[in-house]
């Protein structure tokens, strides 16, 4: 018997490639390649098959302007968060990687998007490789009632899976996780990427040529990718995030790639016993608890996609006992909390050599972006002062090397969000504040903003 023919893939890109090697030709990852069974002849990948697009196909190439332009009509799944993330509603026949931690809630939500739709007269199938229908009965308890319409199959095998849809017909499927179903044709263990590979190309054959909703749930491996190849992003139409800290209630749905929307729109939820609940507000859950007039405390603008969040910044800034000063930052990047310490010891003559330094981003966000930056200063400034800076003040802007305050984007609505929100003075760059007054798009009556150049000016407004 000939030996059975062996390729590489490689993890991170799905590049294919016939002998070992140590670096990915493709994506020049180290140790990323791995050894599958070659598909063969006889056994054409179906992920590379044109049949799983065969219903989109025309006989010859048409003039772009000549083409009927279709209203899509989306499925509102009646959670607006999700509804937003996924650019109005579900699209029918796409084909949605949800990806995450594990116990992030990722089964959670998918069941209550299940009987949201299974409310609406909509045939759902729930297919889990993970669960019993009984574990996943009980989760359903804790949620709510459902309807008769919601269909649960505990099942690993692709084939048996794709006679249970033929036999039930339903609009919608759920595959919880992708990483445990496997292909019977395919030698490899459920989760290996070739496995992945021909699993996501069978669910997109059948999302495409039966019009089913396909939701695919993904696990996220460390470095915040979700396992297997990166082809799972590739191959479907829409890839939606779901993170926050397991330690905090709050959960962000954050859009990556969608075929059918913007990418800029997150929906944000709390877990509570009762499942997932939508958080329509999220500056008022952030702020919930922050004590006025302490020192040490600054309320920030940070932007998610198109939306605007406040939270609040904490530094506690101290002498040091120990000959190395300690420095932390949680939920922020720790580098730039000591980039910021050196330009105000260097800019401003503040001495912070010495000095113990812990900064938090309160209620468990993670902010990276340089916005921050002025808030995570006032902060700094205020805990090493023991001032705080008065009510209903907040905070954002880019600080540089010497000091300079500098433009960020999305000012505006930063500002809309923190009027909206109830307070009345805003610290913010000189330019940005020019570009507000001049677009004179928001009605700024109520709100003292203040622009500045330089850091320090921040001193003047404590
Ligand atoms: P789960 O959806 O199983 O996560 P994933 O599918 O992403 O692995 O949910 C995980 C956590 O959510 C679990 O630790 C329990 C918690 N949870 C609640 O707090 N309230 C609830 O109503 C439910 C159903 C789960
Ligand atoms: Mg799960």
């Amino acid at each position: 018997m000939a030996k059975e023919k062996t390729v590489f893939f490689c993890k991170e890109c799905g590049f294919e490639v016939s002998k070992w090697q140590g670096q990915c030709p493709g994506c020049h990852a180290w140790n990323t390649l791995v050894e599958a069974p070659s598909l063969g002849k006889g056994k054409k990948s179906r992920a590379m098959s044109p049949a799983a697009l065969g219903q989109f196909r025309a006989d010859k190439p048409a003039r772009l302007n000549e083409i009927e332009s279709q209203k899509e009509c989306r499925l509102t799944t009646g959670m607006s968060e999700l509804d937003r993330v996924l650019g109005g509603g579900i699209v029918p026949g796409s084909l949605i990687l949800v990806g995450g931690d594990p116990g992030i809630g990722k089964s959670t939500l998918l069941l209550q998007v299940c009987r949201l739709l299974s409310d609406k007269s909509i045939k759902v199938l729930y297919v889990s490789g993970e669960e019993s229908a009984r574990q996943i009965k009980m989760r359903a308890e804790r949620i709510g009632k459902f309807s008769d319409e919601l269909y649960l199959y505990s099942e690993t095998c692709m084939g048996t899976i794709l006679q249970a849809v033929e036999q039930i017909q339903p609009g919608i499927l759920i595959v919880d996780s992708i990483q445990t179903i496997f292909e019977e044709g395919v030698d490899a263990a459920p989760g290996s990427v070739s496995q992945v590979r021909e699993v996501t190309g069978t669910l997109l054959q059948l999302a495409k040529s039966k019009n089913i909703t396909v939701f695919i749930v993904g696990h996220v491996t460390k470095e915040g990718n979700v396992a297997g190849p990166r082809m799972l992003e590739h191959m479907v139409d829409t890839v939606l995030y779901f993170e926050g800290d397991k330690t905090a209630m709050y959960r962000i749905l954050r859009g990556v790639k969608n075929r059918f929307g913007s990418t800029n729109e997150v929906g944000v939820f709390e877990m509570r016993n009762q499942g997932l609940m939508e958080v329509p507000d999220p500056s008022a859950f952030m702020l919930e608890g922050r004590l006025e007039h302490e020192a040490g405390s600054v309320v920030a603008c940070t932007m998610e996609g198109s939306r605007a969040f406040l939270i609040e910044v904490q530094a506690l800034v101290c002498q040091t006992n120990f000959p190395m000063p300690r420095r932390t930052a949680v939920g922020t990047d720790f580098n730039r909390v000591n980039l910021l310490m050196a330009v105000l010891e260097k800019r401003l003559g503040i001495r912070m050599g010495d000095c113990d330094a812990y900064v938090n981003v309160a209620g468990g966000m993670k902010v990276m972006e340089p916005a921050l930056d002025l808030a995570l200063v006032a902060a700094l400034l205020s805990s090493h002062s023991g001032q705080s800076l008065p009510d209903g003040t907040l905070l954002f802007g880019e600080v540089g090397l010497v000091g300079e305050v500098r433009a960020v984007s999305q000012a505006e609505q930063r500002v809309a969000e923190a009027i909206k929100s109830g307070y009345d003075r805003c610290i913010l760059p000189e330019s940005n504040r020019q570009s507000i007054l001049k677009a004179g798009n928001l009605d700024v009556s109520g709100m003292k903003l203040a622009g500045i150049k330089h850091i320090r000016e921040i001193t003047n407004l404590f």
